[in-house]
Parts: C-alpha cells; sequence; structure tokens
C-alpha cells in the first residue's frame, strides 16, 4: 500500500471475493433459559433468534476474521499478496492493541497491505466498505480486503436477561476490486447520530474509565443497551439510509433484489420491509441461527445470501446496518460475480489451517465466561489452532489444541 503509485481511476469497484466463518459452538435459548430468566418462546416472538454461535477458548476475532477472509480471497480467486489494504471492522478487537487487522495480515500471509480497525459498532462493516470504495475509485488501492469480525459472548452479562439472549460470534469478509467496467458499489449512505452514544456502550476499559477491581465488580465491562430507544432508532434509520443510498444510485426502492440488513430482530427487519412497502421475502434473514454478530452479521449474510442462490449477475442489492453511536450505513451495489465462486472459496479453507501467532511469553487467563463454560466443555468439531511460534521457527509439529 505505502508503495502504490495512484493508478487511473476505475470504471467500477465491484465485489470479486466473499467468504464467512462461524465457531461450531452453538448455544440454544434453551440453554439460555438455564442461564436467566427467559423463554424459547419470548426470546423467538420478541427477536427471532433461535441460536447463536460461541467461539471455542483457543479462538480470537483475529483466527475467525482470517479464515472468513482467506475463503473470500479464494473466491475473488487472487493472491494474498494482491491486496493493497485491510480494513477489519469490529468493536471487539483481540487487543487495544495491534489492531486485529494487522494479526489477520500475518495470518492471511500478505506481506504489503497497510492494515488498520475501524470502530463503527454494528455499521462497522458498511462503513469500512464504503472507505475501501473511496480508497479504490481514487486510484489509491487496487484489491481491498473488508472483513467484519466480532467474539461478542466475552463481553456479555450473562445475569443479564435484555443483552445475553440477543448476541453471537463469527466473521465475514469481502475483497473489493477496481475494474475497467461499471457495476458494482453505487450509492453511499453513512449517518452518526452521537445523540444515542449512550444508549449502547461498554462503559469501562477505556481511557474515560481504565478497567480495575471496582470497574468490574461494577460489571461495566459488559455491553449495555436501552433496548427500546434502539429499537426505535434502527426501525428509522435503517429505512431512510437504505432510501437514501437507493436514491444517490438513481434507483427506485422496487429496483431492489435483495436487502440484506443488519441482523438485529426480526421486528425491526419486518418493521423496514413494511416501511419501504416490499415483500417481506425481499429482506434476507439468518439471525435465526447466528443472533446478532455485531459488525459480522451484514458480511455472513451477504455470503449466505450469495452462496444460497438468492443473488445473480445483474441484481441489486442493498447492504445496510445500524449500530451503537447511533451510527447507520447502507451501500447499494450491482452484483457482478459468479455466485457459485463463493461455495468453491469457502470449501478450499479449513479453519484448522488457519493460524494467529501468540507472542511466546504470554498466555491469556481462560476467556471464556464462567456461565458459558459447561456449554464449551463440549466444544463442537470446528478448531482453528493459534500457533505459538515466533516468526523464523520452524512450524510446531502439531498446533492443534482441544
Ligand atoms: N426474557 C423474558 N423477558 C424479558 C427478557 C428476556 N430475555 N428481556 C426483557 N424482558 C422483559 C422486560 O424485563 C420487560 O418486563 P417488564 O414489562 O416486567 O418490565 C418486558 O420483557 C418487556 O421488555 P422490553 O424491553 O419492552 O422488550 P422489547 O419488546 O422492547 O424487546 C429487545 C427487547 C429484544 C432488546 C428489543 O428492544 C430490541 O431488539 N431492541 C433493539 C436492540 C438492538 O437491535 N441492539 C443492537 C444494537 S447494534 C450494536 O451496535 C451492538
Amino acid at each position: 500500500m505505502t508503495t502504490m503509485p495512484a493508478m487511473p481511476r476505475p470504471a467500477g469497484v465491484r465485489v470479486t471475493g466473499w467468504g464467512r466463518y462461524v465457531p461450531a459452538q452453538v448455544l440454544t435459548n434453551a440453554d439460555i433459559e438455564r442461564m436467566v430468566d427467559t423463554s424459547d418462546e419470548w426470546i423467538v416472538s420478541r427477536t427471532g433468534i433461535r441460536e447463536r454461535r460461541v467461539a471455542a477458548a483457543h479462538e480470537t476475532t483475529a483466527s475467525m476474521a482470517a479464515v472468513a477472509s482467506l475463503r473470500a480471497i479464494r473466491t475473488a480467486g487472487i493472491d494474498a499478496d494482491d491486496i493493497d489494504l485491510i480494513l477489519l471492522a469490529t468493536l471487539t478487537p483481540d487487543y487495544w492493541m495491534p489492531s486485529t487487522a494487522a494479526l489477520v495480515k500475518e495470518a492471511i500471509g500478505n506481506t504489503r497491505a497497510a492494515a488498520m480497525d475501524v470502530a463503527a459498532a454494528c455499521s462497522g462493516f458498511v462503513y469500512a466498505y464504503a472507505t475501501a470504495q473511496a480508497y479504490i475509485s481514487s486510484g489509491l488501492a487496487k484489491h481491498v480486503l473488508v472483513i467484519g469480525a466480532e467474539l461478542l459472548t466475552r463481553f456479555l452479562d450473562y445475569t443479564d436477561r435484555s443483552t445475553c439472549i440477543l448476541f453471537g460470534d463469527g466473521a465475514g469478509a469481502v475483497v473489493l476490486s477496481a475494474s475497467d467496467q461499471p457495476g458494482g458499489g453505487l450509492g453511499i449512505e453513512m449517518t452518526t447520530e452521537p445523540a444515542g452514544a449512550y444508549m449502547i456502550w461498554l462503559p469501562a476499559g477505556g481511557a474515560k474509565s481504565p478497567p480495575s477491581a471496582e470497574t468490574i465488580a461494577r460489571g461495566e465491562h459488559y455491553i449495555r443497551m436501552e433496548g427500546k430507544e434502539t429499537y426505535r432508532f434502527a426501525t428509522r434509520t435503517l429505512a431512510t439510509t437504505a432510501l437514501e443510498s437507493i436514491r444517490r444510485s438513481g434507483l427506485d426502492p422496487s429496483d431492489i433484489d435483495l436487502f440484506i440488513p443488519h441482523q438485529a430482530n426480526i421486528r425491526i427487519i419486518e418493521a423496514v420491509a413494511k416501511g419501504l412497502d416490499l415483500p417481506r421475502d425481499r429482506m434476507f434473514v439468518n439471525l435465526d441461527k447466528y443472533g446478532n454478530t455485531s459488525a459480522a452479521s451484514v458480511p455472513i449474510a451477504l455470503a449466505e445470501a450469495v452462496n444460497g442462490g438468492r443473488v445473480k449477475i445483474g441484481d441489486h442489492i442493498v447492504i445496510v446496518a445500524f449500530g451503537a453511536g447511533f451510527t447507520s450505513g447502507a451501500v447499494t451495489i450491482e452484483w457482478t460475480a459468479e455466485p457459485a465462486r463463493g461455495i468453491a472459496g469457502d470449501a478450499s479453507v479449513r479453519a484448522e489451517d488457519v493460524h494467529v501467532r501468540l507472542p511466546v511469553d504470554w498466555d491469556s487467563v481462560d476467556p471464556i465466561p464462567d456461565a458459558l463454560a459447561a456449554i464449551m466443555a463440549t466444544p463442537g468439531t470446528v478448531d482453528v489452532p493459534l500457533d505459538d511460534v515466533v516468526p523464523g521457527e520452524p512450524e510446531p509439529a502439531s498446533a492443534t489444541r482441544a
């Protein structure tokens, strides 16, 4: 990236690759019924969520992101080193520093790209997509890897039934590429309404309130949310943001073949469909399987929509999200890639072959929350082993952990 001369402005900025990764461990509503005073019936009727995924102890935001990224790169049919810029949207980075994007760069074997994280909560992937589009349109980059990755289950208060039912873990990624043909990303809209800044927030751990025994005793290291206010903002802004992005594309809502909204709550998605006077089947929904995966939700949904045959070449789709900040963002896209490439791309990368390096002289505390420990004692089958070698050392014979 740093050595790349500005290139001629492309005619289009197209999605050429897409991929996703979700952990194997499933946390059902029945599991949550055993932790807090709730019921499957309440959760399904108020949110649409039936289950979500939980990362295993050896998995991290970077490891999930790296698997999704390599799948997207294979789908695009390029080398990891063709990527000029890596943008990783997350509200659950592995560390305050370095960026999770830097860890992903190493894990995917890229030597050239600039890498940075993007903080816009659940709108993060759409914000990162818009940033990538700007870099490519201006001739500053040819291929940009855009990732949304979250490990939210380690930031939830499993005594707070209004939040712990909602969120899950996972990662999705796309490759955006310059093209001499039009199509790809069209109109973009992004908004930020700081009046909602404390409606969804994580109070402690930052400069205002550094982590301490007292902040932990107060439970300030967990996500807090005013559900009703967030719901009201979401139903209004998803519709207005999507509409503005469609208008900037010179299109009409009836021209849109599929909306891929942030997967937070089925009632929010249904309200938006009603508001836009669109049939419900024009909205892609997979939140029943994964809950709200914040910045990962749109790219996971996009990959599943394309691989599942819901998108074909020439279709107009809208990705649209809202989240803490309050932020919102939408991009209208003319789809240009062969959908079948995604299935082959997914199949070509095994999670257990992807490694994220750890320092040799440090190991974290057990990251699994006590409330989930019993469930995690019977882990699923997909592992992403972490690789605790320093550069230049030979690979360990077996990096697989239980
Ligand atoms: N099980 C049973 N009862 C519950 C639960 C639960 N899990 N959670 C809340 N309740 C109770 C409440 O205590 C309340 O009881 P009360 O009337 O006796 O006080 C009752 O159910 C109704 O609670 P509400 O908060 O009014 O329920 P609502 O229908 O608004 O649903 C929900 C709550 C699901 C959180 C909804 O408000 C919502 O989805 N809001 C948007 C949240 C969202 O999308 N957040 C993502 C933000 S994205 C990001 O950036 C992280």
